[in-house]
């Protein structure tokens, strides 16, 4: 059987169809070739319109089966990872009634913290696992607040993935996973929360029936089916945000396995069988894919928003033409360290582990004599280095301490420099997969319809194809400057 997965990203829609069977990609693509535009109506706002995910869907997968050609009708199973938090609202027509906010949008960090206060700390971070924080409820307790309008005529809201599925097989569906995610899920009584629900005001109606990450979650449709050139009926057995996802495409699932990435966003996912959270919500916990009322299984969550955006804006407004591994030659060119050049790469969104604080991207130390490209791309990967690091901090505080960290090849990853720097600053092992989203989440197609029957096959043909190990030498020069930096952050945090 063939399998067909989708990554939902914020900059690009990547599909991957992988011989089930074997575990190999056959063919893959993405679209579109640059990236997709997040239109900010207001400073903090972030939003993108879900015809545009869908065009982009569209022209990648048309790009991935064409090489195919009749084998395609091999594809038994669809699975999906998507951007996580964001919200999608429809009418009862099934019309998307705005852009959606997604997930780096900054507009109700007050929304969801006057929540956390008045529902109650201790509730939210025991029942909810976070603070409301900007979570998916959080913006949809802003659009009623401010567009009412809008507010009144919505039949169902859904998260990225939810409205992929439902123009795939026209089933309005979540998952429990999804519904922790967007702070909807009372993990302790594992049913939505009404508390949260009376307090924002809002109808259990509009949410969607939750279904397990890996399940049967609705069937290709007829006339989509024409549309994409597939065979209707084929099932979408799988939906998890890509974070999750990017767990499970690495073989993350037992406790103390972690799993890290760093696309728009960067995140170190670690999973865990104990009630773990960050009482500052500065990291955030989420029921994991695998996770099921007797077998405790959640993701604790570090996200970092500025992260290869920061390297994909470099790229965009200094970077003259040159590709990425261009960029990065520029940056091992550059002696570690950047010659006293040190970036802040937090210009997108409300930042988590600052709790929710929007404190703008920033360059300190430049000198018009001595710095020139090289070291602008050089310092900006260190920079999110230091940003892992610091939130790595955060994350052992609640007993996440890992030593080996997997990733898939793909994004920041695919720099040794970042890759190197990013080991010796945390004291951890890297190991790069041939892996990604989009195959990860052919894999949990493969598991959501049966077609594996243990762990061992469904893993089958995910194999180790390099490491970063710490280096000594390069750990005593990046403390240091890790130091330096977090001087500089915490004198604009605190003072
Ligand atoms: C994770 C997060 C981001 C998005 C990016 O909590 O907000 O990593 O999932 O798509």
């Amino acid at each position: 059987m063939l399998l067909l997965g989708i990554d939902l990203g914020s900059s690009s829609v990547k599909v991957s169809v992988i011989d089930g069977g074997k575990g190999r990609t056959i063919s893959a693509a993405s679209y579109p070739p640059s990236e997709m535009e997040i239109s900010a109506p207001l400073p903090g706002w972030a939003e993108q319109d879900p015809e545009q995910w869908w065009k982009n869907f569209t022209l990648a997968l048309a790009a991935c089966l064409k090489p195919l050609g009749p084998k395609r009708k091999s594809i038994g199973a669809i699975g999906i990872s998507y951007q996580m938090h964001g919200l999608v609202m429809v009418d009862k027509e099934r019309k998307v009634l705005r852009p959606s906010i997604i997930w780096c949008d900054s507009r109700a960090v007050e929304t969801g913290e006057r929540a956390f206060d008045r529902l109650g700390k201790d509730f939210c971070l025991h029942h909810l696992l976070n603070s409301p924080g900007n979570f998916t409820a959080s913006k949809l307790a802003w659009v009623k607040e401010n567009e009412p309008d809008i507010y009144r005529q919505i039949y169902k809201i859904m998260l990225p993935g939810d409205y992929l599925a439902m123009r795939l097989t026209n089933e309005i569906k979540t998952t429990i996973s999804g519904l922790s995610e967007g702070i909807f899920w009372d993990f302790m009584r594992s049913e939505v929360s009404q508390e949260l629900l009376d307090y924002y005001g809002i109808s259990h109606d509009l949410l969607a029936d939750a279904l397990p990450s890996f399940s049967l979650q609705g069937e290709l449709t007829a006339e989509v089916a024409a549309e994409l050139g597939l065979t209707p009926g084929i099932p979408v057995s799988y939906r998890a945000g890509d974070q999750p996802n990017n767990a499970l495409s690495l073989n993350v699932m037992k406790p103390g396995e972690v799993a890290t990435t760093a696309g728009t966003s960067g995140v170190i996912y670690g999973v865990t069988d104990k009630t773990q959270f960050d009482p500052m919500s500065r990291i955030n916990t989420f029921v994991h894919v695998n996770h099921t009322k007797r077998l405790t299984r959640l993701g604790v969550l570090l996200c970092i928003n500025g992260t290869g955006i920061l390297n994909s804006w470099l790229k965009k407004n200094t970077g003259a033409g040159l590709t990425y591994p261009e960029m990065n030659d520029l940056a091992s060119a550059v002696e570690p360290g950047s010659n006293g050049l040190f970036i802040f790469p937090f210009g997108n969104g409300a930042e988590r582990m600052f709790g929710n604080r929007d404190i703008g991207a920033s360059v300190h130390g430049l000198n018009f004599n001595i710095h020139q490209q090289g070291h602008l791309y050089r310092a900006a990967q260190e920079a999110i280095a230091y940003s892992f690091r610091y939130g790595l901090e955060i994350m052992k505080e609640t007993g996440i301490n890992p030593t080996v960290i997997r990733a898939g090849e793909a994004n920041m990853f695919l720099s040794k420099v970042f890759r190197d720097i990013l080991s010796s600053l945390t004291s951890t092992v890297i190991t790069l997969y041939n892996t990604d989203g989009s195959v990860g989440a052919a894999r949990g197609a493969g598991i959501g319809c049966g077609f594996y029957k243990t762990e061992e096959e469904a893993f089958h043909g995910l194999e180790v194809t390099g490491s970063s190990e710490p280096d000594h030498h390069m750990a005593l020069i990046y403390d240091a400057r890790y130091n330096e930096w977090l001087d500089i952050l915490e004198n604009y945090l605190y003072e």
